[in-house]
């Protein structure tokens, strides 16, 4: 069944010309970093999203949310991009364009070597203002000390500069997902349950514009009745396989 699968979908990507790879928690799963909706180990199977994920969460208690943020930091700076992440970075020069477009918010990507990855829900290393004053801050080392610490521009709290409910996405950075998924001739969905949008919708606009869409996923997700071909098993044992013949 996966080795069929892999034919086909190693098929599709030696007769596409562009990609665009769409990824989830999933893909990072084997660095060590917890998905969200797993049953058992997701993290919003411990964690009250509405607590820790939005503006009224925050709110109600910055300190709680800045220190919990902070231990999801120290955890990703611990664990190193896997197999998956490192085959993706290898695409650049196959395609053209290429791109990645992550849910993702722990830079594994870019850590892995892939250049101009689209963060559709921020990067939890960046900080910024929650007032929204315009300030944000690219370096950790930059972020005054406080739990939150004060904007340095405005003197409101600061908090991670990642997008939580009830948040719009970056406008431009959507912008540049939305093009580059109608114009792609194969998009790769890798560890994604598909249950967020807009990201979510990006497979669908891209097979309604006449894309292949290949999903990688051990799990059923609820994108799979838009896959050509599903592959059921993990990112990083798929990714380096589906590459190495293209
Ligand atoms: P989910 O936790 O909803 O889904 C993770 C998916 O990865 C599931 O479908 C799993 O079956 C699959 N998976 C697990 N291990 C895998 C592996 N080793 N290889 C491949 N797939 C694997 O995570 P997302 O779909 O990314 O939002 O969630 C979307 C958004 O919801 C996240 O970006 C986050 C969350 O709330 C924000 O942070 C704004």
């Amino acid at each position: 069944m996966t080795a069929g699968a892999l034919a086909s979908a190693r098929a599709l990507l030696q007769k596409a010309r562009s990609c665009v790879v769409l990824t989830g928690a999933g893909m990072s799963a084997e660095s060590g970093v917890a998905t969200f909706r797993d049953a058992q180990t997701g993290v919003w199977s411990k964690f009250d999203p509405m607590q820790l994920a939005s503006r009224e969460g925050f709110e109600a208690d910055p300190a709680f949310v800045w220190r919990w943020y902070s231990s999801r930091r120290e955890k990703v700076a611990e664990v190193r991009p896997n197999a998956g992440h490192f085959a993706l970075a290898g695409l650049e020069r196959r395609f053209s364009p290429f791109a990645i477009v992550t849910q993702n918010v722990d830079g594994l990507h870019t850590r892995a070597g892939s250049a101009g990855v689209l963060e559709l829900h921020g990067n939890l290393m960046r900080t910024k203002c929650f007032a929204e004053c315009g300030v944000r801050i690219d370096k950790l080392a930059e972020v005054p000390a406080g739990e939150p610490p004060a904007c340095p521009a405005c003197g409101q709290w600061l908090r991670p500069d990642v997008v939580w409910f009830g948040e719009m996405l970056d406008p431009s950075v959507l912008d540049d997902a939305e093009r580059l998924a109608a114009r792609c001739d194969v998009m790769l969905v890798v560890g994604t349950s598909g249950m967020v949008y807009p990201a979510a919708g990006l497979p669908y606009l891209a097979r309604r514009s006449g894309a292949k869409v290949i999903v990688v996923n051990p799990n059923p997700s609820d994108i799979d009745d838009c896959a050509d071909v599903l592959v059921p098993d993990t990112a990083a044992r798929t990714l380096p396989k589906l590459f190495e013949a293209t």
